[in-house]
Parts: C-alpha cells; sequence; structure tokens
C-alpha cells in the first residue's frame, strides 16, 4: 500500500499535516479586541458596578438573543444555578435533566439544594427526549432544564407545552448554542430564563463568563439580585433581600466580549457553510450516521460537529480505534460525554456522603440505565467548531480523512 493510502495510525502519511496545515487558531481577535482592552484598562473603572462594558454588553446580548433582559455573570456554570435560585428551586425540589451534557447542567441543581432526576436523550439529535418529560413528573418537579447540545435547539415546543401543562419552570441550557433559533427566535428566551457560557471553548469566547437571558422582568430582576450578593436594582448599596453571592462578570469580559458579539453572525454563518458542506459529503455515508435535519432549526450553533459511528460500516474496527485513526490523519476530533449519573459525584449524593439536602427524593442513580444516552457515549464523534471556521479545502480534509479510513479498512 502507498504511504498515502496508508493510514497515519499505521505508520503513512496524514491527510493533513498539522505542522505544514495548521488548523485556523482560537481565539479569533484582532486590534479591536486589543482597543477595547485597552480602553478599560485606561479607564480605571475595572469592575461592573462603576463601568459601562457590562451593562452596554448585557443590553447588547439581550437585544441580540431575542430576549428582553440579560444579566452577565461569572460563567455558565454559575448562570445555570442563578437562575435556579431566582426561580425558587432549592431544597426537595426536583429538576428533570438530560444526562449527555456537561456537568454543570446538573451540578448546579445539586448546587441549589435540589435533586436532578435525569431522562433519556434522542438518538437522532442528542438533545432531551421531550415524550419522556412527563412519566418523570412528581409532586416535587420544579423545572426542567433542556440543554442544547452541540448547537443544536432541543425541541422546545414540546417541552414548553410539557411545562406549562404541568406549571414547571423551563431554564434552557444553552452554554453551547449562542446564536442558534428555533422557529427563528433565538434559544435561551423562549424558556423562563436562558443560560450561556463565554467559556474558552465556546462560540462566543471572552475566556470566562456567562449570561442569563429572559422575557420576564421579574425573573431577570431576580437573576440580577442573585447575581449582585442579593442586592436589588433600586436597593441601597448594604441591603441584600434575597440570598446571593458575588457572580459579577469583570469590564475586561465585558469588553472582550462585546468585540466577539460582532464576530459571531459572520462566523455562525461560516460554520454552518461547512457544516452543511460536510454533511452533504457524508450523508449516506456507510457505517456513519448524522443527526436528522429539522427545518424547525432555523439556525444551528454547530458548536460540535457530531457523527455516530456504527462499526458495521467499517468492517469490524471499533469506535476508539476510528477517533484514534481520524485524529492521527490531522483531524482533531474526539469522543465525548459519558452518561452524567455514572459521575462518581452522583453516587455519592445516593449514599448521603456529601454535605447534600437530604430532603430530596433518593434517587438510585447507581441503578439508572438510559440506554440511548449509553449508546450515544459509546459512538459519537465530536469535531470542534474550530474546524468549521476554515475554507472549503479544511472541510474537504475531513470527509477525506474519513473516507480514507474507510478505504483502508475496506
Ligand atoms: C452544556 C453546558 N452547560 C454549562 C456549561 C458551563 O459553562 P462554564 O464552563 O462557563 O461554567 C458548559 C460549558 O462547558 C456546557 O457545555
Amino acid at each position: 500500500m502507498s504511504s498515502a493510502k496508508q493510514l497515519a495510525v499505521d505508520g503513512g502519511i496524514p491527510v493533513r499535516d498539522v505542522e505544514k496545515q495548521p488548523w485556523l487558531k482560537w481565539p479569533i481577535y484582532d486590534e479591536n479586541e486589543e482597543k477595547a482592552l485597552l480602553e478599560v484598562l485606561h479607564s480605571g473603572k475595572w469592575w461592573y458596578v462603576e463601568g459601562h462594558q457590562g451593562k452596554d454588553f448585557e443590553k447588547e446580548f439581550a437585544e441580540f438573543q431575542n430576549a428582553k433582559f440579560a444579566v452577565a455573570c461569572t460563567n455558565g456554570s454559575a448562570a445555570i444555578e442563578i437562575a435556579l435560585r431566582a426561580l425558587g428551586v432549592g431544597c426537595g425540589d426536583e429538576v428533570i435533566v438530560p444526562p449527555y451534557t456537561f456537568i454543570a447542567t446538573a451540578s448546579a441543581v445539586l448546587a441549589v439544594s435540589a435533586t436532578p432526576v435525569f431522562i433519556d436523550i434522542q438518538g437522532d439529535t442528542l438533545n432531551i427526549d421531550p415524550e419522556l418529560i412527563e412519566a418523570a413528573i412528581t409532586p416535587r418537579t420544579k423545572a426542567i432544564i433542556p440543554v442544547h447540545i452541540a448547537g443544536r435547539p432541543a425541541e422546545m415546543d414540546r417541552i414548553m407545552e410539557v411545562a406549562r401543562k404541568h406549571n414547571l419552570f423551563v431554564v434552557e441550557d444553552a452554554a453551547q448554542s449562542v446564536g442558534a433559533a428555533w422557529n427563528g427566535i433565538k434559544v435561551g428566551s423562549i424558556g423562563d430564563l436562558g443560560t450561556f457560557s463565554l467559556q474558552a471553548s465556546k462560540n462566543l469566547n471572552a475566556g470566562e463568563g456567562g449570561l442569563i437571558v429572559s422575557n420576564n422582568e421579574e425573573y431577570a430582576d431576580a437573576a440580577w439580585s442573585v447575581t449582585h450578593v442579593g442586592r436589588v436594582r433600586s436597593g441601597r448599596w448594604y441591603e441584600h433581600r434575597v440570598l446571593g453571592s458575588n457572580y459579577r462578570m469583570t469590564e475586561f469580559q465585558s469588553a472582550i466580549a462585546r468585540s466577539q458579539l460582532r464576530r459571531l453572525p459572520d462566523q455562525t454563518e461560516q460554520r454552518d457553510v461547512n457544516a452543511r458542506y460536510i454533511r452533504s459529503q457524508l450523508k449516506d455515508f456507510p457505517g456513519l450516521e448524522l443527526p436528522k435535519e429539522d427545518p424547525r432549526i432555523t439556525t444551528h450553533a454547530n458548536h460540535i460537529f457530531t457523527l455516530r459511528y456504527n462499526q458495521q460500516g467499517f468492517s469490524g474496527h471499533t469506535y476508539p480505534e476510528f477517533v484514534k485513526a481520524l485524529v492521527a490523519e490531522g483531524i482533531p476530533s474526539s469522543s465525548g460525554y459519558v452518561p452524567l449519573y455514572k459521575e462518581a459525584v452522583f453516587n455519592r449524593l445516593e449514599q448521603g456522603s456529601g454535605s447534600w439536602c437530604q430532603a430530596g427524593r433518593k434517587v438510585e442513580y447507581s441503578k439508572l440505565s438510559l440506554p440511548v444516552c449509553e449508546a450515544v457515549c459509546q459512538d459519537t464523534i465530536w469535531i470542534s467548531h474550530v474546524l468549521l471556521l476554515g475554507t472549503k479545502s479544511d472541510a474537504d480534509s475531513v470527509v477525506e480523512a474519513i473516507s480514507k479510513i474507510s478505504c483502508a479498512w475496506k
């Protein structure tokens, strides 16, 4: 076999030599970010209370996300916690969450002393399965946290319908989905509150940072209070009416985030062009399953390009072998989450070994088995949004690497 055809994992030449042909560098910035940071530096107003960056960013972000209000905070994990606290979710309450997500979706529930109740996801969207929500509702259920995973909006029509029927709050975890829209409405502003992350890997990057959005002024004010040590907007400085903490974002982060927000529409478009192209090339590719098309997704944020792998289509070669081979070909890719309920923290919770709220229903996390999530965790490949920001030839190298592996294993 020629060394071009031989897999890089077996000593052949990779499809992409990343030394000679590096991928786009993330984050993307120029003198605009530099100017914005220097402006804050020289103003001497480095914190939210004195400066204008945070307040301006909140206005701009709310407008961008089709929400009336936005509250900036330290990060996306705190944002979920703040949202739950703002809605009064607490000790003894239950919150329905998907298990295929970052830990923060469920740990925020624990942080407010409530109990996460996991339900399964859909294999063809990787999002929470709305048809399983009703069966998980108990008299203690207070809220649902749908996660718009990988940049793909969850089925918000059905989720809102079930939530309204049972009087439950909806907190959208949109950490991975800034700019994504469902039926023309940006995610985060469909439920009662929506949360975002500005952590370095996210499509809108300020190093760290978070936001809570809402169309409901009462909820937005409550989130502002929790973020600002329990103060109220119109209150005295030393007046703390609710339990909060200092979750404020710095002016430096807001300044960077405002510059990055201006770049986001073009970047979202570019990711979409490349994601659609790769999809068109891999459609019907034996052994690979792409997430299903849904016309209700009017903007996909493409935070992660996901593929499900079936070893039958690759002559029995396993999923870890495939990920290893793809990485060796110069395509940064990874396997993603494990089902969250398998994380040790839930075992400790189940055993009562930790400072948990003891008033909640005891959930047997160790006996939980949600088959779709477990299968997805065993066969899903992640390709970062940064690869989608490149050229058509960058997108081609993803397809070429997959085709090369498939041919070599025939
Ligand atoms: C789905 C989801 N929720 C919440 C978070 C938490 O955001 P942060 O890292 O800003 O705390 C993340 C970040 O990885 C995430 O992917």
